[in-house]
């Protein structure tokens, strides 16, 4: 059972803070790294043809845009927009093969959005046989995607499924009506369970669902209903997303009632809430805000301290690069991390002008790829292993991060850390605040910022 945190300690360490999908974070990502830059990683790439790859496509159109949305997602009312979006996808796609070459090892792929299944099937099986044509999609390979359950059904899943996805992540939020009225998303119960059954009989490895703690109107009672119907269906993964309200970069949050939404210590007690009952069914909290079935694989690598996190959250099947494509995505070539223009009308003027539509990057440097191998062991695995960086990096982990190290000494007077012999360990009660732990061996990280670039740490 997880180890509960008092209002005090809560009060003390709850700041804002990153979630280290990726080290050094996004927002210190370097403007002037564009095209050149990128392409210079993807000729690298060449000569490392061994390597496998992950692909990210970001899909970002929906039906009709939540008010509580923090995602890249566009409603648009023009009629071919999704075909339009493809062709520039397949250009995209492209550019990047015409360096890289054709029949790349490929072993995950994922589609994010927006709503991926807002695509009518034809679109589905233009935009996947794109890639299966371009790259060579291992037998096993993990295909997944996000979908809306509200635009669902069984014979959509089915269909998914036999195109080749494995893996679904359906977005559920809340089941409470006048929750689903504040945050802007009417979404029945009964829909969504024939959407998640659907599924099932269709055959995914992998069914999953998407919550969000902390929305205006949301209680301890109303959130354990949700978490009860949630339970019922027993997904194999659940995210439980902190609510990040963040109305200066998605003014669509304006629409959000503040004056209704748990704060502090209410937010808090309903992910506490969330920990306890999932555990109690039978989950295991992977980490921040995922759960999975004890037996699923999340949760057997991480009891064998062998989980990875990259920009797709938790998982087991770490590829040393990932290529995004589709606006807004975010990948990472040969030791460099690029992000693709957010905007989709900059996005397809680049394309049009036959530029890849990179937008901001980061050459990680050796100091970089030191923390960034500690703080993904810390943040997946509750543990910083000394030796970890041996030969690679010359000397033990504990002498070359030796200053961050110092800095997280207090924290075992808090209980949220042990030093041993060979290794840092993050306690049961450490674990909520492992990013606290993380951001004192970010070197990037500006303790005395003003500017709000991160939601709350705990
Ligand atoms: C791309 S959406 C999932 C697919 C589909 N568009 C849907 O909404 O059903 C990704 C997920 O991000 C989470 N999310 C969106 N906005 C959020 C916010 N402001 N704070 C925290 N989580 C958020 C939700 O759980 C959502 O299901
Ligand atoms: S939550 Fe999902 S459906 Fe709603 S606007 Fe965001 S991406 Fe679209």
């Amino acid at each position: 059972m997880a180890v509960h945190v008092s209002r005090e300690l809560l009060g003390k360490h709850d700041k804002a803070g990153p979630r280290y999908t990726s080290y050094p974070t996004v927002p210190v990502w370097d403007r002037e790294f564009g095209e050149t830059e990128y392409r210079t990683a993807l000729e690298a790439l060449t000569h490392r043809p061994d390597d496998d790859l992950s692909i990210y496509l970001h899909l970002p159109f929906c039906a009709k845009h939540c008010h509580y949305c923090g995602c890249n997602a566009i409603v648009s009312r023009e009629k071919d927009a999704v075909d339009l979006y493809l062709d520039r996808f397949e250009r995209e796609l492209d550019t990047v093969i015409d360096v890289i070459g054709r029949g790349r090892r490929t072993v995950q792929i994922h589609w994010g959005g927006g709503t991926p299944n807002y695509l009518k099937p034809p679109q589905v099986e233009r935009a996947l046989g794109l890639l299966r044509d371009r790259f060579d999609v291992a037998p096993d390979a993990e295909i997944s995607l996000e979908i809306d359950p509200r635009i669902g059904s069984p014979e959509e899943s089915t269909h998914l499924q036999s195109v080749g996805f494995n893996r679904i992540s359906m977005g559920i939020q809340d089941f409470e009506p006048d929750v689903q009225k504040a945050i802007g998303r009417k979404q029945s119960l009964e829909r969504t369970r024939r959407v998640f059954h659907g599924c099932r009989d269709a055959g995914f490895e992998g069914v999953n669902v998407d919550l969000v703690y902390g929305l205006p109107g949301q209680t301890r009672e109303s959130f354990t209903d949700t978490l009860t119907e949630i339970i019922a269906l027993e997904p194999d993964r659940v995210a439980c997303f902190g609510y990040a309200h963040v109305p200066w970069v998605r003014p669509n949050q304006e629409k959000v009632d503040t004056t209704r939404m748990p704060v502090g210590y209410e937010k808090f007690e309903l992910f506490q809430l969330t920990i306890d009952m999932f555990e109690t069914a039978g989950y295991d909290w992977i980490g921040i805000d995922h759960f999975a079935k004890r037996d699923d694989e999340l949760a057997v690598a991480l009891r064998e301290r062998r989980l990875h996190r990259n920009f797709m959250g938790y998982t087991t099947r770490p590829a040393p690069h990932m290529l995004a494509f589709g606006m807004s995505g975010i990948g990472e070539v040969c030791d460099h991390f690029v992000q693709n223009d957010a905007d989709l009308g900059q996005w397809n003027e680049a394309i049009d002008a036959g530029r890849l539509p990179i937008v901001r990057g980061h050459a990680l440097t050796e100091d970089d790829r030191l923390r960034r191998l500690a703080i993904l062991h810390l943040m997946c695995n509750n543990e910083l292993p000394f030796d970890l960086t041996v030969p690679e990096f010359g000397a033990p982990a504990d002498e070359l991060l030796a200053d961050g190290l110092a800095a997280i000494k207090p924290y075992e007077d808090e209980g949220f850390v042990e030093f041993r012999n060979d290794r840092l360990i993050i306690t049961d009660l450490g674990r909520h605040f492992a990013r606290n732990v993380c951001m004192e061996l970010d070197a990037y990280f500006d303790r005395d910022s003003k500017t709000p670039l991160f939601s709350r740490t705990v």
